[in-house]
Formats: structure tokens, C-alpha cells, sequence
């Protein structure tokens, strides 16, 4: 019922990640645990303040200097959908070889303030989109209204019609829903075409409504929820097939921001120990009967932690290798950086997995 003590994989992409202002003390900080982790492609969330990434040339300014942090990573860049993109910008970008373009519902998450409102304003530059086959980023929610009935526990269920109503009227856009946190996304995303896919995060494989109202550094949006979520979610990871891939959203907050006065800001860092957490989570829900042992192969894990979402954003697979053994690594209780900076770790202190580079 237990996992092997040791894998053989090729190196992973983490297709979902928060890396930060750069230069900067969080990038700085967590750029160089890209690697550690066994991960060597890496697809970068424009939602920085106090001004997002909203033109090429800040997306490109942004990957060189996250390249002056670590040049062995790939840095796969995106925009942040904002009312100043026309289809001019998606075409430039294309050229340039930014991915996709990140569209944050208005108010559902940090940073979201520049937000979308509506899609209908974005027809010309979702159409140059679908031609040009630049990926939209979905964060998957509505905002939280009480006059809706709307809060964090049924937010990303309220988005599937939005999701579907795109779908429609862009057939061949290329859409990832990111993080999905419930049965009901995973449903909806492997009911629709091959060009829509679904990024999970390695938390969301473990946490549960519960956990995240006891712990800060477990709270994220979308929240985590109930536990038939999460063995939908461990089920997707082992039958993929292409459908959901590894994005961990990994989203460093200095503690301050997590313990301070203000608001909690949503975020869970798992950047350093990305693969292990998934390990572990696999293992865990093997235990609880979530998932058959069957059903984690070798080839399960190499497509959801590789090769999925390599193919999906047109790359090639990984050309190195990765070992993970049992109980290789302790997790940092915190990681300290620059300017004071301390970011705390999913799992603080408790064994993982172990990576070596072959
Ligand atoms: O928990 C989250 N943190 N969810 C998001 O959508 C954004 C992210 C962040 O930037 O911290
Ligand atoms: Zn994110």
C-alpha cells in the first residue's frame, strides 16, 4: 500500500509558480529552491505589485533578471490580462515567446485589483489569442459575494459556467484551469476539449477546509475544501492522461503579511519540497483508500510531474533526470533572506522526500 522508498523521474516543470518582484528578497530567496526541488522549467505568474507584468518588455525585463537568480531554470513568461493588452500585445508576445496570459477575476485573489471584470471587453484579444495559440491562465473563482451567496467554499464551482461559456465561443483556445480545488473542476475540465487542461497544486493533495482555518501558512486561494474534493483531486494526478498537470501556485509571503495586523495573505510556499509534498500526499491518500495502488506507476508520475505540461505549452521533454528517495530531506522550519525577509514552508520540519540530479 506504500509507495517505492525511491523513484527515477525526468526533471519536473512546475507549469503554476510565484517567484516575485525581481530583483527582489523573495526572489532571491526562492528562486534558487527551483532546482533543489527537481524541477528545471518553471511557468511565472505576472501578478506583481505594485504594477503587474502587462507588456512584453516588463515580461522580458522580468525573465532576465529572474535568469541573473538561477540560468539553469527555464523561465516560461506570462501577462497579466489587463485592459491595456490588444491583440497587437498577444501578437508581439507571441513572437517573443511569452506562453500565456493570466486572467484574475477582479477581487478573488492577491493582486487581483487590475483584475477582469467581464470577458466581453477581451473578445478581439481572446480571439488573437486562439489564432495565435497563446494560452489563457484561468484563476478559476469568482469573488466572494454575500449577496450572491458566494464565499471561498463554492468560488471556483461558480466559475465552471464561466469556464464553459469561453469554451464555446473560443473552441480552440488553449485554457488551463489553474489549481482546481474540487470535484466539480476536475469533472468539468476532463468533460471538455483536449486543448482545456487542469494545473493541481501539491497542497491541495493534502489539505482540507479544516486545515487551512487552523494555520495561516496553509491558507491559499482557492481554498482548500472537503475531503471528496481532494480524493477527486489524487485521483486526477494518477488518471491524467494528459488532462492536469503539477502547478504548485507556490506563493512565498514574508511572515508579516501572514501574521500581521492585516488581512492573511493567501499563499502557500511549497517551491523547495514541490515533489516531495506530492509524494506524500500520494502516499497518504493511498492509506486512506482515496486512491488504488495500481494506479501509481512510474509513468503516472512522470506525465503529471513532467511531461503533461511540457507537451501542453509545445516544449520538449526534459533531457535530465531526477532521483526522490524516502525520507532524504527535512523540511526548513523557515527560510530567511535578505532585508529581514523569512518565508515559511508547507510542512515545516517534518521529513520529505530527498532529490538528487543525475
Ligand atoms: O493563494 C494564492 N496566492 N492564490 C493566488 O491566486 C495568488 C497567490 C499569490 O500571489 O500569493
Ligand atoms: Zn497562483
Amino acid at each position: 500500500m506504500a509507495l517505492k522508498d525511491s523513484y527515477t523521474l525526468p526533471a519536473a516543470a512546475d507549469m503554476h509558480v510565484h517567484l516575485r518582484n525581481a530583483p527582489g528578497p523573495i526572489a532571491s530567496l526562492v528562486t534558487p529552491t527551483i532546482r533543489r526541488a527537481g524541477i528545471d522549467t518553471v511557468f511565472v505568474m505576472p501578478n506583481l505589485a505594485p504594477r503587474p507584468v502587462v507588456s512584453v518588455a516588463e515580461a522580458l525585463a522580468y525573465k532576465h533578471a529572474l535568469q541573473q537568480l538561477d540560468p539553469a531554470v527555464e523561465y516560461l513568461m506570462s501577462l497579466y490580462l489587463h485592459e491595456s493588452i490588444t491583440p497587437d500585445v498577444i501578437r508581439e508576445a507571441k513572437r517573443a515567446g511569452i506562453k500565456g496570459v493570466k486572467a484574475y477575476p477582479r477581487g478573488a485573489t492577491t493582486n487581483s485589483q487590475w483584475g477582469v471584470v467581464s470577458f466581453d471587453p477581451f473578445h478581439e484579444v481572446l480571439k488573437t489569442m486562439e489564432e495565435e495559440g497563446v494560452v489563457l491562465n484561468l484563476h478559476g473563482e469568482v469573488p466572494s459575494s454575500a449577496a450572491d451567496g458566494v464565499t471561498v467554499m463554492n468560488a471556483e464551482s461558480r466559475f465552471l459556467p464561466v469556464l464553459k461559456g469561453l469554451v464555446d465561443k473560443y473552441p480552440k483556445l488553449k485554457i488551463v484551469l489553474e489549481h482546481c480545488t474540487t470535484a466539480d473542476a476536475v469533472e468539468a475540465v476532463r468533460a471538455l476539449s483536449d486543448n482545456v487542461v487542469g494545473t493541481i497544486t501539491a497542497h491541495h493533495l493534502s489539505l482540507l477546509v479544516d486545515d487551512w482555518s487552523a494555520n495561516v501558512h496553509h491558507y491559499c486561494k482557492p481554498s482548500a475544501k472537503s475531503p471528496e474534493d481532494r480524493r477527486a483531486l489524487l485521483n486526477a494526478v494518477v488518471t491524467s492522461n494528459g488532462k492536469f498537470f503539477l502547478g504548485t501556485d507556490s506563493a512565498p509571503h514574508d511572515i508579516t503579511s501572514k501574521k500581521g495586523k492585516g488581512n492573511t495573505a493567501a499563499g502557500v510556499f511549497t517551491q523547495p519540497y514541490a515533489l516531495g509534498y506530492v509524494l506524500t500526499a500520494l502516499e497518504e491518500g493511498l492509506g486512506r483508500g482515496d486512491i488504488s495502488p495500481e494506479a501509481v506507476t512510474d509513468d503516472a508520475l512522470a506525465g503529471f510531474l513532467s511531461g503533461y505540461g511540457r507537451r501542453f505549452y509545445g516544449l520538449a521533454p526534459a533531457t535530465q533526470q531526477i532521483r526522490l528517495t524516502r525520507n532524504g530531506a527535512r523540511i526548513d522550519e523557515s527560510l530567511r533572506g535578505d532585508d529581514g525577509v523569512e518565508v515559511v514552508p508547507f510542512r515545516a520540519g517534518e521529513q520529505t522526500w530527498g532529490v538528487e540530479w543525475l
